[in-house]
């Protein structure tokens, strides 16, 4: 498939070369000039273009910015065939966003996107540490595998998908109609805290929309006020200890 990625930061670039050496051809962009980010792209095995010329022809567009770029990210994706699946990455931390009405009044953080898209998204990888995307993955059918989840309200869409988070090494885990996806954001239990697929289906059932902002704000300001910086396997922990029912 031909697969545009808008965002080469952590995720981006991680998806990149996952998503490449599945097979995929993978084209890239950031808000920088593309030469600033051309050589690192082919080392991922991507090629790298504006934010405008890079979803041209493409199948599959993720969007793997900061939330607050996706606004102005509109008019190209609405540029798209509508059979060019669209997927959302992102999350919403109001300390590095800014305060968004909207979300803080609970529109789930996907509809929201969507909405500003005015079209359909899916949403997938919010849910998995860029450390983990980029060391955790494992080939299908190996013991305790993790799992990410995938909502979003197309099922050809979300089957799509579902094959490329399983490229990437993860086991999909359907998590309902994009209305259903704030079981998948921050302060929840299956919000980057490594599951299994059985163990990720009950975390998402387990979701507490009334909790999850102050223990998303809580979790974030226990990890940044740690010294030393906590490692991954203790910001796994905190995320599970603290966004526990
Ligand atoms: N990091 C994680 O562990 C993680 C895990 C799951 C989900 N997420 C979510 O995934 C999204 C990306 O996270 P990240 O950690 O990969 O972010 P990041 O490392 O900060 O990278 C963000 C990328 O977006 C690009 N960008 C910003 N505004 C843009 C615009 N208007 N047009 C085109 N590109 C633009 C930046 O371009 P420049 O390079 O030119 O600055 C950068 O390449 C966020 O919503 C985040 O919450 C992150």
């Amino acid at each position: 498939m031909k697969i545009a990625i808008i965002g080469f930061g952590q995720i981006g670039k991680t998806l990149a070369g996952k998503l490449s050496a599945a097979g995929h051809e993978i084209r890239v962009a950031a808000s920088r000039d593309p030469g600033t980010i051309a050589a690192e792209a082919v080392q991922l095995g991507a090629q790298a273009f504006t934010a405008t010329r890079v979803v041209e022809g493409v199948d599959v567009l993720i969007l793997s910015t900061p939330l607050t770029a996706v606004t102005s990210l509109a008019a190209t994706v609405a540029s798209l065939p509508v059979s060019t699946v669209v997927i959302d990455t992102s999350n919403y931390y109001p300390f590095r966003d800014g305060a968004i009405a909207a979300l803080d009044g609970g529109v789930p953080e996907s509809v929201w996107v969507s909405e500003q898209l005015g079209r359909p998204v899916i949403k997938a990888w919010n849910a998995v540490l860029s450390y983990t995307l980029a060391h955790h993955g494992k080939p299908e059918g190996a013991d305790d595998r993790l799992a990410v989840p995938v909502a979003g309200n197309a099922p050809a869409g979300k089957d799509l998908v579902s094959q490329l988070v399983n490229a990437t090494g993860f086991d999909p885990v359907d998590a309902g109609q994009l209305s259903q996806s704030w079981r998948q954001q921050p302060g929840n239990p299956a919000y980057c805290t490594e599951l299994s697929a059985p163990v990720l289906r009950a975390a998402l059932a387990a979701a507490d929309a009334a909790q999850a902002g102050s223990r998303r704000d809580a979790i974030l300001a226990n990890l940044i006020s740690r010294r030393p910086p906590p490692t991954h396997a203790e910001i796994v922990a905190t995320n599970r200890s603290m966004s526990a029912a």
